[in-house]
């Protein structure tokens, strides 16, 4: 008994707390937390949309404090913010009222903090368009998350001049990824590779072109995501610029996404919000059309160097190793190939030959790996002035007498029935492998 009432009084302080951080209230006051754990309670929007919490990543170890749709079972991830800094099981988000949001680890040590509140942050709100906002005691917005988006757009969200949306670096990997959907200051929305780990951007993909350099007052202004699901450029003069067409599905019926994809495609997608369970999110449009036709530029392309892209129904693309290769790292299908086989001109002995064979293969190119042109030449003379020369990676023949000598890395690799090449491919002989990049001969 000696003990009761210290823990009656400890169970007093914390009650207050604890019913703050209920789903059910839909307002989560200064002071309220959350923590990071396995089924750890999270904040939902009043109908139960959208959750604003922690959720596991894929190492089963770290926790991602994000937004996610939490009515569809894949409770698709539309938000996030600890993307570089994953956060230990026991780790706490905070709303400070001076401060914003604040997530620390166990040890107290913080991982992440919004930006700089003007003001002070009365209480949090989930709202149901999928932004988290942090409200003033006079009913003002002082953060939210629409204004600090990730790698994906909700209706009404709008994105103004100078900000961008960022891909992550594969489905389950949240830190920053390889391509960004930029708004330019000039008006000008364009997606571009980025050469990471720098921060340098190369030749945009593709562009709006609402940039208009006569006239600057008449160039894009924001790119709407429409309450009713559509994207647009609004320029200066009123004018608009539409990325995608009306939908004509209301979005009473209708989740609606944008999302830059991990591999560089810029999609609108939609979803049944009755959902039956066999239904998944459908593209409803998206840029690039055939991201493995379009140069994506300096860099590997979408695939990573010496792979081959190629699009599917989905518009999304899949990489695979010619053969010969295989992949660099086993646990990522979407990086580097690298050969099988020693690949030289020797540092000991003499090129032979004997040791390579060529698989010829069609509708396959990697357009800026070439080093010779050789011209007028039959596809045997192309075959053979690969399997010659030591410092060919790869032949291709087309275009009637053409032939084009390629070294690795090959990048920018692409399958497409619109490539209309014979490629031969030099590839190490049975007994003529390297496991870990030493010889073995058998
Ligand atoms: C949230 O809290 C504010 C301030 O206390 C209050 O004005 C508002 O009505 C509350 N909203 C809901 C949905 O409870
Ligand atoms: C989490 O919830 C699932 C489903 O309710 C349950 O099967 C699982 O045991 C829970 N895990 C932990 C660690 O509580
Ligand atoms: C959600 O945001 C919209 C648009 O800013 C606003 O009109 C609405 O009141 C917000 N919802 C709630 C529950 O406050
Ligand atoms: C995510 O990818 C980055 C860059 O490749 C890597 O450093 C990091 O370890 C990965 N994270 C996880 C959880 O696998
Ligand atoms: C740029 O503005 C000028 C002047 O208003 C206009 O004539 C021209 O058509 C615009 N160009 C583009 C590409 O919109
Ligand atoms: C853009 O879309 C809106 C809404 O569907 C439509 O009213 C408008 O005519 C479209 N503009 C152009 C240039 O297609």
């Amino acid at each position: 008994m000696v003990c009761a009432l210290p823990h009656l009084i400890f169970l007093l302080f914390l009650l207050p707390f604890s019913v703050i951080a209920q789903p059910s209230n839909r307002n989560f006051t200064a002071g309220a937390t959350l923590s990071a754990a396995i089924n750890s309670s999270s904040w939902l929007s009043p109908s139960g949309d959208f959750a604003f919490g922690f959720r596991q990543i894929q190492d089963q170890v770290t926790f991602l404090l994000s937004i996610w749709y939490a009515n569809i079972p894949d409770q698709t991830i539309v938000w996030y913010a600890n993307k570089e800094k994953p956060a230990p099981a026991g780790s706490t988000v905070e709303i400070i009222s001076d401060r914003g949001l604040v997530l620390k680890d166990p040890a107290g040590e913080e991982l992440w903090v919004s930006e700089a509140i003007i003001g002070r942050v009365s209480y949090g709100l989930m709202n149901d368009t999928g932004n988290f906002q942090l409200i003033s005691g006079v009913s003002e917005v002082l953060w939210e998350t629409f204004q600090h988006p990730a790698d994906t757009l909700l209706p009404t969200q709008v994105m103004d001049l100078g900000e961008l949306l960022s891909s992550r670096r594969s489905e389950n990997n949240f830190s920053t990824g390889r391509f960004q959907l930029h708004l330019q200051e000039d008006g000008n929305l364009v997606l571009s590779s980025i050469n990471l780990p720098s921060s340098y951007s190369n030749e945009p993909y593709y562009a709006s072109a609402t940039n208009n350099d006569t006239n600057p007052s008449n160039a894009g202004k924001q790119l709407i995501f429409s309450e009713s699901g559509y994207l647009y450029i609004l320029k200066g003069n009123g004018q608009t610029f539409n990325l995608s067409d009306t939908p004509l599905n209301p979005t009473q019926d209708f989740f609606y996404r944008a999302t830059l994809n991990f591999d560089g495609v810029f999609a609108l997608y939609k979803l049944r919000k009755q959902f039956t369970g066999s239904e998944n999110w459908l593209n409803i449009w998206s840029e690039p059309e055939n991201i493995c036709t379009t140069n994506v530029a300096a860099g590997s392309g979408t695939c990573g160097y010496n792979s081959v892209c190629r699009v599917n129904l989905d518009k999304r693309p899949t990489c695979e190793c010619p053969r010969g290769y295989s992949l660099l790292d086993p646990n990522d299908p979407y990086g580097d190939c690298k050969p099988d086989f020693l690949l030289t001109c020797g540092l000991d002995e003499p090129y032979n030959r004997d040791l390579y064979d060529i698989v010829t293969v069609t509708n396959t190119d990697w357009p800026f790996s070439d080093y010779a042109l050789l011209s007028p030449f039959t596809d045997d003379q192309c075959k053979e002035a690969c399997m010659s020369d030591c410092m060919c990676a790869v032949s291709v023949f087309g275009e009637g007498n053409k032939c084009w000598k390629k070294r690795i890395p090959l990048s920018n690799g692409k399958l497409d029935r619109s490539v209309s090449r014979r490629t031969h491919i030099k590839v190490g002989k049975g007994k003529f492998i390297c496991n870990t990049g030493k010889t073995v001969l058998i």
